[in-house]
């Protein structure tokens, strides 16, 4: 509008001063026109008067002449008459007749006219010889007044003002209109270029065929831009916290970050009088951990532990690692009901099954989708309230926050957000159940990316939103549009930090092994299985268990010479159907070892309680074999942490095909835990491996949890927030051209 304003009205202006300009001109041409119909008038008057004015002329009679004169000029134009006779005399005239005029005074030669400006107007006189049978016997004089024509002539002149000005106004409205669509439409062009659209779709299909050049270019800006970024992702550097460093500086510069997840990477307990502090079992905080230390920034989280509040300062923050502080954890406090509700119900009685095809059936209420509900606002104020910035980079993660992207999105509309789902997505009728699908789903889709482990779980949540939301989904570039907003899905496998940290203390391997048969009362020459795990029923503990006592049976020479070692976490201890499973895992583990115990020795050797990692490193070094049995599982870490405990290259990994890791670790026995007999070959197999087919099976493995570490993990998701802010800022910017162009002076 205001564009419009600001071109309409010069438009106009201009117009009005060249239609001023024009007036005299107009003027003089109207005066001429009109001059040549009076001239024309006046003839015609005279010679309609010609035969009757020349009998009253020859009567000589004054009152008949004048009386004829009066009835010629009721015309309202003529507005005088006068006859002169030869000596130039002014015999007869009517009164309206000018005085200061004579038969000389005005027309000179007889047939012409002139025009005689007066004070009041200007008149117009015209002398036409007037005869009788064939003499002639004077001449009348004819006196138009000129008033009328000056009428017409200011009027005429008003009229093309208005016309000049009326045009002026049309065309410059539908040049601004004009404009505007055009305008539009080449935003809009932009728009498509920048969003991908004209990179995937030829622009002569998009009806866009101006924007061909700038496409070229286009083009090749988000392709230098792209390709700089999967070169970072492609190529094989090492990913270290320094490259990650180098990723936050050079693509984040300045940029802050967020991370928020239900799980604390360190919990304060008390323990008698003094304060310990817990690394959580966690595959999550296993990952998220290192990065934190690489960016420095805040980590929102549930504050479980007992002396969590005693070690934090007014604003909730405590610094961490305790050895080098070098980021914070911002604690969320929740009441005991809601704990319930939200963590113990929703998520871990909810959708914690209902996401892992483990057949346990999910349980909703409505009271813990409330409390989940209202925990997920209490995060959104405490991440608006950390937030310095308004468009941080914030990273969420997993279940237990599906709403809050949506809430966070409504009050920071420019944070980049980015959530991780560290578990399975099912199909969309497995998804289908639960009662609160659609906003779950709504909620998830206020984040700029979604992020699974594999490509699979990402075609799984794109089905899921196809089925129950009205979203437009485009699967070639795998992004939802979802009111209108725009949320890529993609997969990022996380992955383990290289080298690990816990392996800087650890003992040389043979040592490991010498130390955790000691300490467990076991043969020196026992071979061992590991399995570690929080006792989760999605875990296949008992599966593995089962295929121990087939092993044993089916080779029974293995009785006495091999033990499997469960570290078992209690995890999430208040839910019956993990009370259940501890108790099926406890009478499992007794059963087999009263089958085929001896003194001295039993086949399982379960140990149900949490155990620091330096000391589950101990045991992945002094194992043999490694039994990663899941029914389902996102990733799960323990298969990469037992492949990067194994410096010596030894060491055979046992991996469900229902993890995400054996999609990536091939060269593992890969088995389907619920086939028992073929667990329990994997298992006799492991431990006749050739040290070499265990060598080059580890390298291997190796070299890719070392190439695709969790710095890549971490690193590609970075970047795609980079590129993500990048286009944004871009838009941003043809934003600001768009409204200063509407507001600048020239279109
Ligand atoms: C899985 C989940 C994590 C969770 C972890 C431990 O790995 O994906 O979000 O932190 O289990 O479970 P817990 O309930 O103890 O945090």
């Amino acid at each position: 509008m205001r564009l419009s304003l600001k071109f309409i009205l010069p438009l106009v202006l201009v117009l009005a001063l060249i239609t001023y300009a024009l007036m005299p001109l107009v003027d003089q041409l109207t005066l001429k026109w009109f001059v040549r119909d009076l001239d024309i008038r006046s003839k015609l008057i005279t010679d309609t008067m010609q035969l009757p004015l020349a009998e009253l002329i020859q009567s000589d009679s004054r009152a008949k002449v004048s009386n004829f004169f009066n009835r010629v000029i009721r015309d309202e134009r003529l507005y005088a008459l006068g006859f002169c006779v030869q000596a130039n005399e002014l015999k007869f005239k009517t009164q309206t007749f000018p005085i200061d005029f004579n038969c000389t005074s005005e027309v000179k030669g007889e047939n012409q006219s002139v025009v005689i400006k007066l004070s009041k107007g200007s008149l117009h006189f015209a002398k036409h010889a007037i005869d009788s049978e064939g003499k002639v016997i004077g001449q009348l004089i004819l006196v138009h007044d000129m008033s009328f024509i000056e009428r017409r002539s200011s009027d005429t002149k008003k009229y093309i003002f208005y016309l000049f000005i009326g045009l002026g106004i049309v065309i410059s409205l539908m040049t601004v209109v004009i404009a505007q669509l055009s305008w539009r439409g080449w935003v809009a062009g932009m728009r498509a270029l920048l969003k991908g659209e004209g990179l995937v779709k030829p622009l002569s299909q998009m009806n866009r065929p101006e924007l061909l050049p700038l496409a070229k270019d286009l083009r090749a800006l988000v392709r230098d831009l792209e390709s700089d970024r999967r070169a970072k992702d492609e190529s094989p550097i090492s990913w270290t916290p320094k490259t990650l460093k180098a990723v936050l500086h050079d693509e984040l510069a300045g940029d802050e970050i967020l991370i928020v997840s239900n799980r604390e990477p360190y919990i304060h307990n008390w323990k008698g009088e003094k304060i310990e502090v817990q690394v959580p079992a966690s595959g999550l905080v296993t990952a998220l951990e290192p990065i934190m230390r690489a960016c420095s920034g805040t980590w929102i989280a549930h504050g479980s532990g007992s002396a969590d509040r005693d070690v934090v300062d007014k604003q909730d923050h405590v610094r961490v690692p305790l050895e080098h502080p070098s980021y914070q954890i911002r604690r969320v406090w929740l009441t005991k009901e809601e704990e319930n509700g939200y963590y113990y119900g929703f998520a871990n009685e909810g959708i914690w099954p209902l996401c892992h095809i483990a057949h346990t059936r999910p349980t909703f209420r409505t009271q813990d989708w409330k409390h989940y509900s209202e925990v997920n606002k209490k995060f959104a104020k405490v991440v608006v309230e950390e937030a310095k910035t308004e468009d941080p980079v914030i990273l969420l993660q997993d279940y237990h926050f599906a709403l809050l992207p949506k809430l966070i999105r409504e009050e920071l509309p420019h944070a980049t957000i980015i959530t991780f789902w560290h578990i399975p997505w099912p199909n969309p009728e497995a998804f289908g159940i639960c009662p609160w699908r659609e906003e779950i789903l709504a909620g998830l889709l206020g984040s700029s990316v979604v992020g699974f482990h594999t490509r699979f779980h990402c075609n799984n949540f794109i089905d899921t939103v196809d089925r129950f939301l009205e979203a437009r989904i485009d699967k070639e570039t795998s992004t939802i549009s979802y009111g209108g907003k725009l949320t890529s899905v993609k997969n990022y496998p996380i992955s383990i930090e290289w080298p690990s940290r816990w392996l800087k203390k650890q003992k040389p391997v043979n040592e490991c092994r010498a130390e955790i048969r000691t300490i467990n009362n076991m043969p020196k020459d026992i071979l061992l299985g590991i399995g570690v795990d929080r006792l989760d029923y999605t875990k296949g503990i008992l599966e593995r268990f089962m295929a121990v006592e087939r092993l044993l049976e089916l080779y029974p020479e293995w009785i006495g010479k091999f033990t499997f070692v469960q570290i078992a976490a209690p995890t999430r201890t208040s839910i019956d159907q993990y009370q259940n499973f501890e108790s099926q895992v406890r009478a499992m583990a007794r059963k087999i070892n009263d089958r085929f115990g001896r003194p001295g020795y039993e086949p399982i050797c379960l140990k149900v309680e949490h155990h620091e990692p330096d000391m589950i490193y101990e045991y992945y070094r002094g194992a043999d074999a490694c039994m990663v049995t899941s029914l389902h599982d996102g990733m799960n870490l323990v298969a990469k942490e037992f492949v990067a405990a194994r410096e010596d290259n030894q060491g055979v990994l046992i991996l469900s095909q229902f993890t995400g890791a054996a999609r990536e670790l091939p060269e593992a026995l890969v088995i389907n835990p619920y086939n028992i007999d073929q667990c329990a070959n994997a298992l006799n197999i492991a431990l006749t491996m050739p040290m070499t087919e265990q060598r080059d099976r580890m390298r291997s493995m190796r070299g890719l949890i070392q190439e695709f570490n969790v710095y890549r993990w971490a690193g590609r998701m970075l970047m795609d927030a980079s590129r993500i802010r990048q286009r944004r800022r871009l838009m941003g910017r043809i934003q600001e051209t768009e409204n200063s162009l509407q507001e600048g002076p020239s279109l």
